[in-house]
């Protein structure tokens, strides 16, 4: 007999599933149909997660759709532009890629990537696929763009070959305004006359107070003329840029797609040596760079101030998904994790929010600077599993459920109230469900 509660999740899968067909594009899923209406690069990831559960052919389309865009050099960008769609900002008329010598040819996107969970997906479609020939065949065809991709950050990105990529843009982070942001982005001064004029696109689907500044907008703008001006060459960049940044949620989720890239290699038979090697320097660099043993969390390295940016996000909970922290690392993030101010279990709110509620700078409602996603949350979940903490995990498991469930498929939602802000249908928000309700 199927009990109420196995009834009510079905329904919540099949809601999911409506969601994803709305924003199916034929090759590729919109993350929203109006306020992010072209192909994103780290939502596709976790939208072909989702997918693998269900529709095999989906989810490899939608990462060979990605990988259009890949450059020459193998950077993967983080739009890859419908020409169709006019109703976004910026488009590919102010990012100019053509600046590039790399730049792809007759496919427009932007000239900035983002975190790479790409490798992760592509295994999952492997493991979770019903047709296990057909997908041996994606990862053959997919493998050699992955590879170059994660090349391409060791090559260009890690300029003193640490083994930690920079980031050059908060839109590369993924957590566009997150408070760790405040710093680096206030000590940029903004020559008015380098800012094209602009208006914004994204105030006409979502309120101002759940979006970035203008101010912020305008220094985001800045860092792209920046990189038009350096023709998208990263040494230049890296020299004149003021913000460089090794992201704490950029490497781990690097570190843990490495160690998904290597065993797509093996399977394959493909040589492991050079992702085997990215896998330890990476693995020991972010714990002796990031890791502040006092504070018993990993931080973001503001390579210009040379220093750690000191505010506590919920990407510092992220590198448990890489398996990076030891036994005893990993006890004093629960520590943190388990905080009132992150909405511990029997707290007032829902688990985890983006930043620490008790901080000045937090907002319940505004983009990333405190309300829950889920990805972050879903990318926590699978590390706290991973880790064998299975009370936490089940905890924001149950989060993730309860509030899509409550408050419909929101962007982001409030952790004191559920309510969800920001665009509504939203695609990996329905992916990551379907991913904890099938796994
Ligand atoms: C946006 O438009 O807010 C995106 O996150 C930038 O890619």
């Amino acid at each position: 007999m199927v009990s109420a509660g196995d009834a009510k999740m079905k329904g919540l899968i099949e809601r999911a599933k409506e969601v994803l067909n709305r924003n199916w594009r034929g090759s590729y899923t919109v993350p929203s149909a109006t306020l992010y209406p072209h192909q994103w690069s780290w939502d596709s990831g976790f939208i072909a997660i989702g997918y693998s559960h269900y529709n095999q052919e989906r989810a490899q389309k939608e990462l060979i759709s990605l990988f259009k865009g890949q450059w020459k050099n193998g950077m993967l960008p983080h739009i890859l532009f419908n020409p169709e769609e006019k109703g976004y900002f910026p488009g590919p008329e102010l990012w100019q890629i053509e600046l590039s010598k790399y730049a792809p040819k007759g496919v427009l996107t932007s000239g900035i990537t983002q975190p790479p969970v790409h490798a992760k997906a592509a295994l999952y479609i492997y493991e979770n696929g019903r047709d296990r020939e057909g997908a041996l065949r994606f990862l053959r065809e997919i493998f050699p763009k992955l590879l170059a991709f994660h090349r391409y950050l060791y090559r260009e990105r890690n300029p003193f070959n640490e083994g930690l990529v920079y980031i050059r843009h908060p839109w590369e982070s993924g957590m566009d305004n997150s408070p760790v942001w405040d710093l680096p982005l206030k000590g940029i001064t903004v020559p008015a006359e380098l800012l094209p004029s602009y208006r914004r696109k994204d105030l006409q689907h979502v309120p101002i107070s759940e979006r970035p500044t203008d101010e912020e907008y305008d220094r985001f703008l800045y860092l792209l003329h920046i990189f038009k001006e350096c023709d998208y060459n990263e040494s230049k960049i890296f020299k004149e840029s003021p913000f460089i940044i090794q992201g704490n949620l950029f490497n781990a989720i690097l570190h843990s797609s490495n160690k998904a890239l290597y065993q797509i290699a093996e399977l394959l038979k493909e040589d492991t040596e050079e992702i085997g090697s990215w896998i330890d320097k990476t693995g020991e660099a972010f714990n002796q760079k990031l890791w502040d043993e006092e504070d018993g969390f990993y931080y973001v390295f503001d390579m210009k101030q040379k220093k750690h940016i000191k505010a506590c996000t919920a990407a510092g909970f992220v590198p448990l998904f890489g398996g990076l922290p030891s036994k005893e690392q990993a006890e004093k993030l629960y520590k943190t994790l388990n905080k009132e101010c992150f909405c511990r279990i029997h707290s007032n709110c829902f688990a985890v929010p983006n930043y620490d509620v008790c901080e000045e700078g937090f907002s319940p409602e505004n983009y990333w600077r405190g309300p829950i996603w889920i990805n972050m949350n879903w990318l926590i979940y699978k590390g706290l599993k991973d880790y064998g903490n299975l009370e936490y995990a089940t905890y924001v498991k149950n989060s993730i459920i309860e509030l899509v469930r409550m408050g419909g498929f929101y962007e982001y939602y409030d952790p004191f109230t559920g309510k969800g802000h920001g665009t509504k249908d939203f695609s990996w928000t329905a992916a990551l469900l379907i991913d904890v309700l099938m796994e």
